[in-house]
C-alpha cells in the first residue's frame, strides 16, 4: 500500500486525517514537531489512537530542517499540512510565519524533488482570497489577502506552481475553509466559544456579529484531501474545500448556546485586522474534480465537537 508523509498530522486536520488514511490501509509517516502555538498534550491526545499501529510511524521533527525530513525513507506521496496556523497572530511574528510556511514547503519540495515523490497536496486558506467581496469565491477570483498568514499560503500555491511546471511534481493546493469537529484547535472560534459559555466566561465578539464564515466540519475536509491524493488528471490545481453554506457569528453563538444549554455572555470588541469579513466557497471545482460533496450540517457538526470537547478538554 502507499506511503504517505503527512507533516503536521498531530494537529487538528492533521490526526483526523491520519485515522482515516490508516483505516484506509495507508501507511503514515507523520513529520511534525509539536509546535509550542498550543498545548503539547492535546497533539498527544490526538495521536495517542496510532502509537503502536505498524502502519503509523510518528517522527518528531521540523519541516524546515532537512535532516529532520530525510529520516522518512520510500515515500510515495506528500500531504503538506503543517504550519503556523492562525491569521491574528501572524501580524505580530510575520517573519516566523514566512520562515515556517514558505521556508519548510521550498524544504519539502526539495526533498519530493531529489527523491522523485510525485504527488503532493498542500493545506492552503481561504483567507487567501482576503477582501475580494465577490463571493462565493471561485478559485479564479481576484486574492487580496490582509495578513502575513494568508500571504505565506498564497506563495506556497506559487512554489507548488514552479514545482509542478519544472519538475513534473503534481500539486493540488486545497483552500480549507474554517475547519470545525473532534480535535480543534483552541484558538478556533467554535473552541473559545463552547469553552467560554460551559464555564460562564464572557465570549469576546469582534465587529458587529455580522461576519460569517464558510464552517467545513472536519470529516469532509478529510474527504476532499482523502479525494486529492488519488487525483492525476492534471499537474497542477487549486481547490476550494469549503461547505457552501455561510453561518453569520450571532447565528454560530446561538446554535452553540442551544446545544450547550446556556446563553453566552457577550463582549463586543472592535474589528480586528487581518480578520476579512466573509468567507464563502464556491465547491463547484471540488465536485467536478474531486467528487467532493460535504455532508455535515453545523447542528451535527457541533455536537460531534461537544462530545469530543466534554471527554477530553479537562486533559489540556
Ligand atoms: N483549521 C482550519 O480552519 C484551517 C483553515 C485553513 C487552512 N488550514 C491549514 O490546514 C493545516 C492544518 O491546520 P490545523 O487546524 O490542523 O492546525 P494545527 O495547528 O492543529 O496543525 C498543524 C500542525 O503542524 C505542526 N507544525 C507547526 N510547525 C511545524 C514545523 N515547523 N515542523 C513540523 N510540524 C509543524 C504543529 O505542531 C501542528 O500539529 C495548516 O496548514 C493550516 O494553515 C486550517
Amino acid at each position: 500500500m502507499k506511503h504517505i508523509l503527512l507533516t503536521g498530522g498531530a494537529g487538528f486536520i492533521g490526526s483526523n486525517l491520519t485515522a482515516s488514511l490508516l483505516h484506509d490501509n495507508y501507511t503514515v509517516s507523520c513529520l511534525d514537531n509539536f509546535d509550542s502555538f498550543y498545548s503539547r498534550k492535546q497533539k498527544q491526545v490526538n495521536v495517542d489512537p496510532f502509537i503502536g499501529n505498524e502502519h503509523y510511524n510518528l517522527i518528531e521533527g521540523d519541516i524546515c530542517r532537512k535532516a529532520d525530513i530525510e529520516q522518512i525513507k520510500d515515500v510515495d506521496i506528500i500531504i503538506h499540512l503543517a504550519a503556523k496556523a492562525g491569521v491574528r497572530p501572524s501580524i505580530m511574528d510575520p517573519a516566523t510565519y514566512q520562515e515556517v510556511n514558505s521556508g519548510g514547503t521550498q524544504t519539502l519540495l526539495e526533498y519530493a524533488r531529489e527523491r522523485s515523490i510525485k504527488q503532493f497536496v498542500f493545506a492552503s486558506s481561504s483567507s487567501v482570497y482576503g477582501i475580494n467581496d465577490n463571493v462565493p469565491w471561485r478559485e479564479d477570483e481576484k486574492l487580496l489577502p490582509i495578513s502575513p498568514y494568508a500571504s505565506t499560503k498564497l506563495s506556497c500555491e506559487m512554489m507548488g506552481h514552479v514545482y509542478s511546471h519544472l519538475y513534473g511534481i503534481r500539486f493540488l493546493a486545497l483552500r480549507f475553509f474554517t475547519v470545525y469537529g473532534p480535535g480543534q484547535r483552541p484558538d478556533l472560534a467554535i473552541y473559545k466559544f463552547f469553552k467560554s459559555i460551559i464555564n460562564d466566561q464572557p465570549i469576546p465578539v469582534f465587529g458587529d456579529g455580522s461576519t460569517s464564515r464558510d464552517y467545513t466540519f472536519v470529516q469532509d475536509t478529510v474527504q476532499g484531501i482523502k479525494a486529492a491524493v488519488n487525483y492525476k488528471n492534471s499537474i497542477f490545481e487549486i481547490i476550494n474545500l469549503g461547505n457552501h453554506r455561510t453561518v453569520n457569528l450571532l447565528e454560530l453563538i446561538n446554535s452553540i448556546e442551544e446545544i450547550v444549554g446556556k446563553k453566552a455572555v457577550i463582549n463586543w470588541q472592535p474589528d480586528q485586522p487581518g480578520d476579512v469579513r466573509h468567507t464563502y466557497a464556491d465547491i463547484s471545482k471540488a465536485k467536478n474534480l474531486l467528487n467532493y460533496k460535504p455532508t455535515t450540517d453545523l447542528k451535527t457538526g457541533l455536537l460531534a465537537f461537544y462530545e469530543w470537547y466534554k471527554t477530553n478538554s479537562k486533559q489540556f
